[in-house]
């Protein structure tokens, strides 16, 4: 209670509006698929902690590696400084996919901010018009001015006057031809858009635009924050293209969720559209924390988590009891899909009986989504599962 007063007097709370809003919940422990709230009660974390803690809360061999780095080399710069947790990184996740250059960020806004910035740069530098750039109807892409600019959410609304110009285009469907006259950039979440709304669309009309984008010399950016690192089924929905797009952003569980780290990755030939003697041509952009050693220690820790055989099993696990849930609330509401491990469901009016039942979720408007931990117990689950069939009898639907 003094924790909450305290915060109160203090604290500014994202995403939050101070009126109406309940009290913080507050947490002082984490451990497996547990948040511990200060007066004892347990919750199981359903959405990862905003989707990135992908092993669970304090995993020995993440918790290892994070100990050792900060003891060996915590932070240096990276302009002009390499070290080996970065470049260990880099070679590794360019083995998993089909790129040649990593570029460190720190969060998932700021590696849209960079794709999209060395995407208008490579084509101003390769003398290429500068074009418009495109996007999908009810895409997040993130908070800051470029990331917003792309996802026109309304959660942005105050902002859209000063937005620069994006052309929204339908999310792909079998059958779209999307004129793609003027167009130099587009940028989209593949298979499933997440916080505008847990919409899943076709990836094979997808591809089909991206094969029409890659023929008009349109560059392509992936934004796989949410659906990377095995959420959606495949390790990254990239692997499913035939039409590789030419950037991916990465972020959220490349930690497993313990500290804030993103990358955005590239085609060696639009590197090479930045090599040149004029320093400006040069990609001029950087952050504080890129690179952070202590975030690298621990992704290259969270990698090796994410390709042990055990963890596909329980990824497989979940998408089961998922699946099961999914047919058997059809009958009773507005929509319920499963993609991977995420579980969806419309529409309810508040999430407390989930609360009150021990498991953190947050509603996104009315929908409730499980993203969880893939360390997950099958108890567990089958606890989840049973939560969901009661509160049908005991909450409002919309
Ligand atoms: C698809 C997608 N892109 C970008 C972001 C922004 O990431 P961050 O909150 O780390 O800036 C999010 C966050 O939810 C996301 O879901």
């Amino acid at each position: 209670m003094d924790l909450i007063k305290a915060d109160a007097e203090c604290v500014w709370h994202p995403f939050t509006q101070i009126k109406t809003a309940a009290a913080p919940i507050p947490i002082v422990r984490a451990f497996g698929s547990q948040l511990f709230h200060a007066d004892g009660r347990t919750f199981i974390d359903a959405i990862s902690s905003w989707w990135c803690n992908i092993h669970g809360h304090g995993h020995p061999h993440i918790v290892e590696a994070i100990s050792k780095q900060a003891a060996l080399l915590d932070h240096v710069l990276f302009g002009g400084v390499t070290h080996p947790e970065a470049v260990r990184l880099a070679k590794r996740l360019l083995k998993l996919l089909p790129y040649e250059r990593v570029f460190y960020s720190d969060n998932g806004s700021t590696a849209i901010e960079v794709a999209l910035k060395m995407a208008l740069q490579y084509r101003l530098q390769s003398c290429m018009p500068q074009g418009k750039i495109m996007a999908l109807k009810g895409a997040y892409h993130g908070d800051t001015f470029g990331a917003m600019a792309a996802g026109r959410s309304p959660f942005h609304e105050p902002f859209w006057p000063l937005l620069f110009d994006v052309t929204f285009i339908d999310p792909p469907y079998a059958g779209q031809e999307v004129d793609l006259t003027g167009v130099g950039i587009f940028i989209f979440e593949p298979l499933i858009q997440g916080a505008g709304g847990f919409h899943i669309y076709d990836l094979e009309a997808l591809d089909h635009l991206l094969k029409r984008c890659k023929e008009n010399n349109i560059l392509t950016i992936a934004d796989e924050v949410m659906t990377g690192f095995g959420r959606t089924g495949s390790l990254f929905v990239t692997d499913l293209l035939v039409n590789k797009p030419d950037f991916i952003c990465l972020s959220k569980g490349l930690t497993g969720g313990t500290l804030p780290l993103a990358v955005t990755l590239t085609k060696e030939r639009i590197f090479e559209g930045f090599i040149s003697d004029l320093k400006s041509h040069a990609f001029l952009h950087g952050h504080t924390y890129t690179a952070n050693a202590i975030a690298c220690a621990a992704a290259n820790a969270s990698l090796d988590l994410l390709l042990d055989p055990h963890c596909q099993k329980q990824r497989i696990l979940i998408n089961r009891h998922f699946t099961k849930l999914a047919d058997e609330m059809r009958p009773f509401v507005k929509r319920t899909a499963v993609l991977g491990t995420i579980f969806i469901m419309e529409s309810y009016k508040e999430d407390a009986f989930f609360l009150e039942n021990g498991i953190f979720v947050r509603l996104l408007g009315d929908i409730l989504y499980f993203m969880p931990p893939y360390c997950l117990k099958e108890e567990e689950l089958t606890y989840m599962c049973h939560i969901v069939r009661e509160s049908l009898d005991y909450v409002h639907l919309v």
